[in-house]
């Protein structure tokens, strides 16, 4: 995902830019660059692949100056280059960018048509001559930046510099973020926190449509009307390094509660008030979307139950019909593939040796295209795939994998909605759900408030050795994540099953000693759930049940424990009833002292077959 990072000081700035653009490098870009103002002109660095190829470069020919933009690249509009890597530049405009222009197109026909000759395939350098353009006419930066942005369709955080105006920076977004940095006597701009905790820790988070104007001694923050608005300064509790446990007590509670900020990031401009934005899986997806007939989707582990979880969403809302299939079964056998089918690798390592062989076999078998749902922009999954999705958890630590599965999950709820766009879901539908996506990184941060409750809970399973976990439906596939994650770091044997398969064996299992977990949202199957919970009960099996807030299972208090999780919706539910079921994991191995980031016998990734 594209960083930005800018700054306006005293000193030279180009150092702490690049420093800014290392802290953002875990969000993944194949591009990097700089521009500084330097005595009123705009000179800048950039190169293709890692920051610090673009360093050396700087090294050998540095830019002094105390204005300073600066942009690490995940490409979208042109292929990653030296010549599409930003900062661009227009005139006297430099401009970095994060975000998709739904209408850049007709800007720059009409632009062109103005004479403007464009320098990059990207939709950026579009914004850059709007608003040298704007300036041309008599505009201040800001001035010219607010007009800009009132021309734009779609999504972006920028920040932008003017050799005319040499002492400051201007920023802007809508539907990506942006954050000024508050410092003493300096300011600065960054896509996120984790850029700028090296200079400061006072941050002013931006609203939508903020248009912000920094100098060193000065922060203005407008709304799009170009009136002043105020916004507070926040504190920042990051740590300076985004693999440090910072206060929590392992990487996996962290990474449980980073869950809102990943997932808000994998979703940011991606979805927008419209719907899902153009090809976010890379160039062209549109024409390759609307030719799937079918998906085989292939992955190990926690992925592969993110896998199991589209089935149910793609079936529903796009009617087409999916198969989910475990990597180290389906590379050795001979799958039969439909006209039209595409294949859906999903990973957060991108290097899981039976996922990538099972991609490569793929190949023979006559698939419409790849696509990559993976948590690593550079791993061999996502290079080897036609089409792809960045999932943008950051580092996972932690080998039983939390938010690289909410936010996998985040991956293909956007592509369900991407293909029951295409394939026939109403039009009102679609926006129902595109609403109700948008609000899953707040649902996921209030289900992570149950964690008193699990901790209570959790004190329950201490001494047992055998779980149950009952869902139906595309709850089913959550409860198997329950149960994988209980079963690897606290070492209690845990299964899972559709609840109406439990009168087919599992309940002869069922007594005092059985926990039995129920992952129980409200919707049409809650009923048959609750038939199955009774037959548990009359057994005397020990019921934990986690429904919905809004459910009535008022006739289920009594039965054992009940814990009330708000969903959010039936479309997002899978994703937040997972919380609970990952915080009971965690603190059930806490209280049994097992090592639970790096469980006994396993690997975060496994590189071999
Ligand atoms: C290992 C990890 C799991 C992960 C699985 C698949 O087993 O311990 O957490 O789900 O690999 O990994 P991948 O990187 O392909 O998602």
């Amino acid at each position: 995902m594209c960083g930005i990072v800018a700054a306006v000081a005293q000193r030279d700035v180009a150092p702490l830019l690049i420093a800014g653009l290392k802290a953002l490098e875990y969000r993944g870009y194949d591009s990097s660059g700089v521009a500084v103002l330097d005595r009123g002109t705009i000179r800048r660095v950039r190169a293709k692949g890692k920051v610090r190829e673009m360093e050396a470069l700087y090294l050998a020919d540095p830019l002094p100056g105390g204005t300073g933009i600066a942009h690490t690249r995940w490409a979208t509009h042109g292929v990653p280059n030296e010549a599409n890597a930003h900062p661009h530049i227009a005139g006297r405009v430099a401009i970095v960018h994060n975000g998709i222009i739904e209408n850049y197109v007709s800007l720059r026909a009409e632009l062109q048509a103005g004479g403007h000759v464009f320098t990059s395939e990207t939709d950026t350098e579009v914004m850059a001559a709007l608003i040298d353009r704007h300036i041309g006419q008599g505009m201040k930066l800001r001035e010219a930046v607010l007009a800009t942005v009132r021309e734009l369709e779609g999504a972006y955080a920028i920040a932008v510099i003017s050799s005319d105006e040499p002492d400051r920076v201007v920023g802007a977004r809508r539907g990506a973020p942006l954050l000024v940095g508050v410092g003493i006597g300096e300011n600065f701009l960054g896509s996120d926190a984790q850029a700028l905790i090296q200079v400061t820790n006072r941050m002013i988070y931006l609203d939508e449509d903020d248009v912000v104007e920094i100098t060193r001694d000065s922060v203005q923050v407008y709304g799009l009307d170009g009136m002043p608005v105020e916004r507070a300064v926040h504190e920042s509790e990051l740590s300076t390094d985004a693999v440090e446990r910072g206060e929590y007590r392992h990487y996996m509670q962290k990474e449980i509660f980073e869950q809102p900020r990943a997932v808000a990031d994998t979703l940011e401009a991606r979805i927008g008030p419209h719907g899902v934005l153009p090809n976010i899986f890379g160039i062209d997806s549109g024409a390759l979307l609307q030719a799937t007939r079918g998906l085989h989707i292939v992955a190990c582990g926690t992925s592969y139950h993110a896998g199991l979880v589209a089935k149910y969403w793609i079936e529903e809302y796009a009617r087409l019909p999916v198969a989910v299939e475990v990597a180290s079964e389906y590379r050795y056998r001979e799958t039969v593939v439909p006209e039209g089918t595409l294949f859906v690798a999903i990973s957060q390592s991108g290097e899981t040796a039976d996922t990538l062989a099972a991609m490569r076999e793929s190949r023979r078998r006559g698939y419409l295209g790849t696509l990559a749902i993976c948590n690593v922009p550079e791993s061999s999954v996502v290079r080897e795939a036609d089409l792809k999705l960045m999932t943008r958890a950051g580092p996972e630590i932690g080998v039983a994998s939390t938010k690289a599965f909410t936010t996998q999950l985040a991956g293909l709820a956007l592509l369900t909605l991407e293909l029951a766009r295409r394939h026939g879901l109403d039009d009102d539908r679609y926006a129902a759900l595109c609403a109700e996506l948008q609000r899953l990184p707040r649902a996921i941060g209030e289900a992570l408030q149950m964690e008193p409750a699990i901790i209570e809970l959790a004190a329950d399973f201490i001494q047992r050795q055998h779980a149950l976990f009952l869902g139906r439906g595309v709850q089913y596939p959550v409860a198997l994540e329950g149960a994988l994650k209980l079963k690897e770091i606290s070492y209690i044997h845990a299964e899972a099953y559709a609840a109406g398969e439990l009168k087919h064996g599992p309940l002869a299992l069922v007594d005092e000693n059985m926990p039995v977990v129920a992952v129980a949202p409200n919707g049409p199957l809650l009923d048959k759930l609750k038939s199955n919970l009774q037959e548990v009960r009359a057994r005397g099996g020990r019921l934990i049940v986690f429904a919905d807030g809004a459910a009535g299972m008022d006739d289920m208090a009594g039965s054992g424990t009940m814990l009330r999780v708000e969903s959010g919706g039936s479309f997002i539910a899978p994703a937040v009833f997972t919380v609970p079921l990952q915080l009971l994991a965690y603190h059930v191995a806490v209280l049994r002292g097992t090592d639970v980031d790096q469980p006994r016998n396993l690997a975060k990734s496994v590189t071999v077959e």
